[in-house]
C-alpha cells in the first residue's frame, strides 16, 4: 500500500493526470536522462571488451534462427526460473533470473540475447563469472550479453543473472507496455502488461530467445498491494500482506521464450467452468464473464476435433485499450484485446483462435519466424473449421471469405510479387515484426484447405493431429511428414503444390469456391444497402460479420460523399460499437474526404483502440489522402500506443 501510496505520489502519476507541461516536464526529462545515463555509464564499465562490427561477425548467427543472436545451437536452457519486481514508480522491473542449461557442444562462453537491460551480477554455479554486453550492430535485434565460462558436451549448469531493466524513455521496442491510471478501465491504479511476441522476450530477462528453444518456467512476481500479478503459468501460491503481494506461478510444460508474459494491475479473478477463468479489471468483470461465457463449449469443440488439452487450465485476460493485438495465446494466460467485449459474442472467433493456440504454436512450436506461417496458417485453419461447428456452416463460409478478403487486400497493398507474400519470408537480422501481416494466417490455411479438399476431411484431421503431436517444427519437417503421412496411408495423386503455395509469393491460383447463392444472397443485401433500399431494423438483424462482408462488397463499388451520409444518417454506421464495422466504414470516409470521418468520431476511435488491426490501416489511409491530420491525431495519441504499434504507424507516416 506504501508503495502504490508513492506511486501516486509521484511525478509520473500527477503529471499525467494534471498534464503538466513546462518546467515540471523539462525537469523530469533531465532526470530520467541523467539517470539513464549512469545506468548506462555503469553497464558499460561492466563491458570488458569494447564492442565492434568485427568482433561480432561470425559469432552471433546459430544455424537455427536468424533472429537471436544466442548460440543456441551449443547450449539450450532447459528451466527458466524468474524472480521480478514490478516498479511503478520508475516503470521498472528489477530482479534475478536463474536459467537451467546445458551444453549441447564443448563451449568457452554463453551468448544470450538482451535489451534495454542493465546486467549487474552473473553467476555460474553459483560463481562469480565475467560477462560483457556487446552492444547490437544489428540494432533490430538488441543486444549480446556473453558470459565466458568452459563447459563440456552434455554437462547441465545454471547461470544466475542480477539485472533490472531499463526506463524506456526514448520510446524502443519492448515488450513492456507501462500504463497510468487514466489509460485503465477503472481509471485509479497503473497498469503493466508484456507482449514477448515475435523477438521481445529479451526485453523483459537476459533469454534464448527463440521459438526452438523451449523451457519450463517458475515465474515469481512482487506487486505494490492491493495490485495483482498474473503469469503465464499456474498459480502454485500468493503470499498477500499490506505493502506487497507476491505470486508465484509454474509452468510444468516447456515453452519457448516469446510465450512468457506478465501483467498487473487491478484486477479480478471469475470461474466460468471447472477449468475456464476470466480476469479483467473488477468494472468489466462481469461483462467479460458474459461474453466468453461458453469457454467450455469452445474448448471441448476443439478438444473433439484435436487431442485433450493438456495445459490443465485455461484463462484469458482483458486488458486495457493499449493492448496490440485482438489476443495473444500466452499458456494459462491467453491476452485478449478490450475490442472483443460488444455485447453479443459476435468476436469470440478471436478467443477461439487463442484456444487453438494451445495445440498449434504452444505445443507444436515452427522453429523460426521464417515459418510463422505453421503457427498461424493452422490454427487459423482449425479456427475456421471450429467457427463452423460452433456457429454453423453459414457463419463459417463468411468467415472464410471475410479472411480471403484481407488476403486480397494484403497481397494488393503489397504487391503480387512483393517477398512478404510468400508463406516463407527471408527474415535475415531483421525484426519479424516487420513482414507481419495476415498472409501467413490466411494464404498458410488456404492451402491446408486446399490439401484437405484432395485427401478427404476425415484422413486430413488424423494428419492436422500428427502435426500438432510435433515439437518443434520448420516447413521442410512439415513437407517430409506430409509425403510420409500420404505414403503410409496409400493416399496417391495429391497434388502438394509446394512450390506455389509455400515459396512462391502472390495469390494462391487455387480459387475458395463459394455457392453461387451465398455470393448472391450477400450482393443483393449490398446493393440494398448502397441504394439505400433496406430497412434499418433489418440491416440491424444482421450478424457483425455479415455487415463487415457487406461493407468489404461495397468497398469494391463506387463510394462518395452521398452514399456516406446515408451510411451515417439512415444505418447509423459511424455510431457502430463493433471496431470491425468502424474502422471500415472510417476508411471509405477517409478516402472520399467524407467530414464525418475526419472528426471527433476519428479521434475518438484511434484514442480509444490500441489494436494495430484496427488503427494501422485507418492512419495507412490518413497517410495517402490526409496526412496532416493523420499526423496529428498520432501526435495525440503515441504514448498511450504499445511501443510496436507505435513504432509500426510511425513507419507508416514516414517519421
Ligand atoms: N500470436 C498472435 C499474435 C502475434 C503474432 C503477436 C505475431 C505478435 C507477433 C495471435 O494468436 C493472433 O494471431 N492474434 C490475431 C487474432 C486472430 C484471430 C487473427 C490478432 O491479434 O488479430
Ligand atoms: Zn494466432
Amino acid at each position: 500500500m506504501q508503495a502504490l501510496r508513492q506511486f501516486y505520489q509521484s511525478r509520473y502519476y500527477k503529471r499525467s493526470l494534471y498534464g503538466v507541461i513546462g518546467l515540471g516536464v523539462i525537469g523530469a526529462i533531465l532526470v530520467v536522462s541523467t539517470k539513464l545515463k549512469k545506468q548506462q555509464s555503469k553497464q558499460q564499465s561492466l563491458n570488458q571488451f569494447q564492442s565492434n562490427e568485427q568482433s561480432l561477425q561470425g559469432t552471433i548467427f546459430n544455424k537455427l534462427d536468424k533472429c537471436s543472436l544466442s548460440n543456441l545451437d551449443q547450449v539450450k536452457t532447459l528451466n527458466t526460473s524468474i524472480q521480478l519486481e514490478i516498479d511503478f514508480i520508475q516503470q521498472i522491473l528489477t530482479g534475478r533470473v536463474i536459467l537451467k542449461m546445458k551444453a549441447i557442444q564443448s563451449v568457452n562462453k554463453i551468448q544470450l540475447d538482451a535489451k534495454m537491460l542493465s546486467i549487474k551480477v552473473v553467476k555460474v554455479n553459483d560463481q562469480e563469472t565475467q560477462f560483457h554486453v556487446k552492444e547490437s550492430v544489428v540494432k533490430e535485434l538488441g543486444d549480446q550479453l556473453e558470459i565466458f565460462t568452459e563447459k563440456q558436451a552434455n554437462e547441465e549448469f545454471q547461470v544466475e543473472i542480477i539485472y533490472s531493466t531499463l526506463q524506456n524513455v526514448h520510446n524502443e521496442q519492448v515488450a513492456q507496455n507501462w500504463l497510468q491510471p487514466p489509460q485503465t478501465f477503472g481509471n485509479k491504479h497503473p497498469f503493466l502488461f508484456t507482449q514477448s511476441e515475435a523477438i521481445y522476450a529479451r526485453s523483459l530477462y537476459p533469454c534464448q530467445d527463440s521459438p526452438s528453444i523451449k523451457s519450463t518456467f517458475d515465474i515469481e512476481l512482487i506487486v505494490p498491494a492491493p495490485l495483482k500479478a498474473f503469469g503465464s503459468g499456474l498459480l502454485v501460491k500468493e503470499t498477500l500482506s499490506q505493502d506487497k503481494n507476491i505470486f508465484q506461478f509454474k509452468q510444468p510444460v516447456a515453452i519457448p521464450s516469446y510465450l512468457f508474459a506478465i501483467c498487473a494491475g487491478d484486477l479480478e479473478k471469475k470461474k466460468i467452468s471447472e477449468r475456464t477463468f476470466v480476469i479483467s479489471e473488477p468494472n468489466l468483470i462481469n461483462k467479460c464473464a458474459n461474453e466468453f461465457s461458453d469457454m467450455e463449449k469452445y474448448l471441448s469443440t476443439i478438444e473433439e476435433y484435436l487431442t485433450p488439452y493438456k495445459w490443465n487450465e485455461y484463462t484469458v485476460i482483458v486488458l486495457p485499450k493499449a493492448f496490440p493485438y485482438g489476443g495473444m495465446e500466452n499458456p494459462n494466460l491467453t491476452f485478449l484485446s478490450p475490442s472483443l467485449v460488444v455485447g453479443d459474442k459476435s468476436e469470440t472467433a478471436v478467443l477461439i483462435h487463442e484456444m487453438i493456440h494451445s495445440w498449434s504454436g504452444n505445443s507444436m512450436t515452427c522453429q523460426n519466424w521464417e515459418c510463422f506461417w505453421l503457427n498461424e496458417g493452422i490454427t487459423t485453419f482449425i479456427e475456421n473449421k471450429m467457427v463452423g461447428k460452433i456457429f454453423g456452416k453459414d457463419q463459417q463460409t463468411l468467415h472464410g471469405l471475410l479472411g480471403d478478403n484481407s488476403l486480397q487486400k494484403s497481397i494488393n497493398n503489397f504487391g503480387a510479387d512483393h517477398t512478404y507474400t510468400t508463406l516463407s519470408p527471408k527474415i535475415d537480422q531483421q525484426n519479424p515484426d516487420d513482414c507481419f501481416s495476415v498472409i501467413p494466417y490466411q494464404k498458410g490455411c488456404q492451402f491446408l484447405r486446399f490439401l484437405e479438399g484432395q485427401i478427404g476431411e476425415q484422413k486430413f484431421q488424423e494428419f492436422i493431429r500428427l502435426i500438432v503431436s510435433q515439437d518443434t517444427l520448420n516447413s521442410e519437417q512439415f513437407r517430409v511428414l506430409l509425403e510420409k503421412f500420404l505414403l503410409e496411408n496409400n493416399i496417391q495423386g495429391v497434388d502438394i503444390q509446394w512450390q506455389q503455395w509455400i515459396i512462391d509469393p502472390g495469390m494462391p491460383q487455387e480459387k475458395l469456391k463459394i455457392e453461387e447463392q451465398f455470393s448472391k444472397k450477400y450482393e443483393k443485401l449490398a446493393n440494398d444497402l448502397y441504394e439505400n433500399q433496406m430497412q434499418l431494423e433489418d440491416f440491424q438483424n444482421l450478424h457483425s460479420n455479415e455487415k463487415c462482408f457487406i461493407l468489404d462488397l461495397i468497398g469494391n463499388m463506387k463510394i462518395d460523399q452521398r452514399i456516406l451520409q446515408n451510411l451515417e444518417e439512415e444505418y447509423q454506421l459511424f455510431d457502430s460499437n463493433n471496431p470491425e464495422i468502424l474502422h471500415r466504414i472510417l476508411i471509405y470516409g477517409i478516402k472520399c474526404n467524407y467530414p464525418g470521418a475526419l472528426g471527433d468520431k476519428l479521434s475518438h476511435f484511434l484514442s480509444a483502440n490500441g489494436r494495430m488491426k484496427f488503427i494501422t490501416p485507418v492512419y495507412r489511409a490518413l497517410s495517402e489522402k490526409n496526412p496532416e491530420i493523420g499526423l496529428r491525431i498520432f501526435n495525440m495519441c503515441r504514448n498511450s500506443y504499445h511501443s510496436i504499434a507505435a513504432a509500426q504507424i510511425q513507419r507508416m507516416l514516414g517519421i
